[in-house]
């Protein structure tokens, strides 16, 4: 079993920047990372032709911790010879598809580290070791089902956000989550999708629902949402500031009262929130129906799905009004936007679960360098990237602070490692606890 200073389970854009800083980093360290895809993929049944990015092309995979980085997007468009016309464009917000091409550019940069079709299926300490330095890590070849164990000093988890349907609604072949839709949309005939719904106030309700008027000029397009109509998601300049990486430590070392400020009021920077351009181009569409008097975009406001049922071929939901009323629509096809729920290590963590430390409300304790606190029974670190809302703040399931979120990493596995190599590791962590 070959063990490594660093295991990144999940290879999205939070790891493919971790294995950047580490790259950059002078002090050389062994690292490997375990994807279940089998090839780089971030959000792919959601790059739809249109959509654009939710943060600055400066907020990518290294910019903000290193300006001079050769993995920086600019160092991308450079190398495509897209700079000059690039910058012509005028647009801080590229593409989706755009980026998503920068995301490979750089991924083939780091590739010789990054195993995929392997599933990351549990940890657990090796046999009759005393305080632990290093945990074992199974890996599922997704393609053949067998397993193999690698070692790693310090892991870092990086599986990403959870999708979320409405309890008790189940995904078929008929009823998709967001997370799903392009892949589930081009196994279909079109011609068959003569009703369609779409459920969700949020980005990707709306991104969905403008595709689908698009791509099926036959169909009637349903949008279901909760509220009265799509709200704006807040990237003015001020607030926009609860994404900079001085807002990690205003939010880590805050009261309760401060860390529930940014909540109450910056929400609407990212969750249930849309772009004003999407917006903008919904509402001239419906607009533009009414007055040729021919209707096939409707947005039912107000208004939750609480049922979806199969009644022979066909897919009925329950609808349920804020004004008390419940209503059937029949449809071909439903795209659940419903949302995510943030990333939950415990599952993987499995036996070592019992080494980390929780809070009041049972959520895992991190540290500032995201490191997960444990006993000392267990001496290699366990590092998260994602699921960390509740300690570093609004950024944790965003790309706005990956770039210097991997260098404190990296930053702080080498002052562990260099720790236990003088010797004074406890010592050093008495240190770093009292400094935190
Ligand atoms: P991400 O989910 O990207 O990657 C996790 C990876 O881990 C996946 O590739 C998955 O297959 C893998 N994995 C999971 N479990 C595993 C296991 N057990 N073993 C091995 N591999 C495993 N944010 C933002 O700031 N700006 C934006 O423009 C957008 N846009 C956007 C669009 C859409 C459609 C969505 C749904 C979300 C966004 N986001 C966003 C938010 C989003 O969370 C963020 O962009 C990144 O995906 C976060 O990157 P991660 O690498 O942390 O997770
Ligand atoms: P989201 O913002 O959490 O929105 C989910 C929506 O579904 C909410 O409006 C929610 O309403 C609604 N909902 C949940 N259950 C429902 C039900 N039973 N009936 C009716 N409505 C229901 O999720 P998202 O739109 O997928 O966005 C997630 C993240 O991805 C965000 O960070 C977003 O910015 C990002 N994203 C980015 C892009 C892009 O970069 N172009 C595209 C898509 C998504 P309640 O809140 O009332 O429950």
């Amino acid at each position: 079993m070959k063990t490594y200073d660093v295991v990144g389970v999940g290879f999205g854009p939070s790891n493919l920047s971790l294995a950047i800083a580490l790259d950059e980093h002078p002090a050389g360290m062994t690292a490997a990372f375990f994807e279940r895809q089998s090839s780089f993929g971030w959000h792919r049944n959601m790059l739809l032709p249109s959509a654009t990015m939710q943060i600055s092309f400066l907020k990518d995979l290294a910019t903000f911790r290193n300006p001079t980085s050769p993995f920086s997007f600019v160092s991308f468009l450079h190398e495509h010879g897209r700079l000059p016309r690039f910058v012509n464009n005028q647009d801080f917000f590229p593409t989706r598809q755009e980026f998503h091409q920068y995301l490979e550019w750089a991924e083939t940069r780091v590739s010789h580290q990054v195993s995929y079709r392997s599933e990351v299926t549990s940890m657990r300490l090796p046999q009759g070791t005393g305080a632990a330095t290093h945990v074992k890590i199974a890996i599922r070849d997704t393609s053949r089902g067998d397993i193999r164990w690698v070692g790693a000093r310090n892991v870092v988890v990086s599986t990403g956000l959870v999708p979320r349907m409405p309890h008790g609604v189940i995904a078929d072949q008929r009823v998709w989550h967001s997370s799903e839709f392009l892949g589930k949309f081009q196994a279909m005939n079109p011609a068959e999708l003569r009703t369609v719904a779409v459920v969700g106030a949020g980005q990707s309700a709306a991104e969905i629902t403008r595709f689908m008027h698009d791509a099926l000029p036959h169909a009637q397009v349903y949008s279901i949402m909760p509220s009265y109509g799509y709200s704006v998601a807040d990237d003015t300049p001020f607030a926009n500031q609860v994404f900079d990486p001085a807002a990690v430590d205003d939010y880590y070392y805050g009261s309760d009262q401060a860390r529930e400020a940014f909540w109450r009021y910056h929400r609407n920077t990212n969750y249930s929130v849309v772009d004003d351009e999407v917006i903008r181009d919904l509402f001239r569409r419906t607009y533009d129906e009414e007055v040729r008097d021919h209707r096939r975009l409707h947005f039912l406001n107000l208004t939750r799905v609480t049922e979806v049922k199969r009644v022979g071929d066909e897919t009925r939901v329950l609808l349920d009004s804020m004004a008390g009323v419940t209503s059937e629509l029949d449809v071909d096809a439903i795209v659940f936007a419903s949302g995510y729920d943030s990333m939950d290590p415990t599952r993987l963590l499995g036996d070592l679960n019992r080494f980390c430390l929780t809070d009041e409300h049972g959520r895992l304790r991190v540290e500032r360098d995201y490191r997960v606190a444990t006993t000392s029974d267990l001496g290699c670190g366990i590092y998260l990237q994602g699921g960390t809302e509740h300690t570093h703040g609004l950024s944790s399931a965003l790309l706005s602070n990956i770039a210097v979120r991997s260098g404190e990493i990296v930053e702080s596995i080498m002052r562990r490692k260099a720790g236990f190599e003088d010797g004074f590791a406890g010592a050093f962590e008495e240190v770093r606890r009292d400094a935190a």
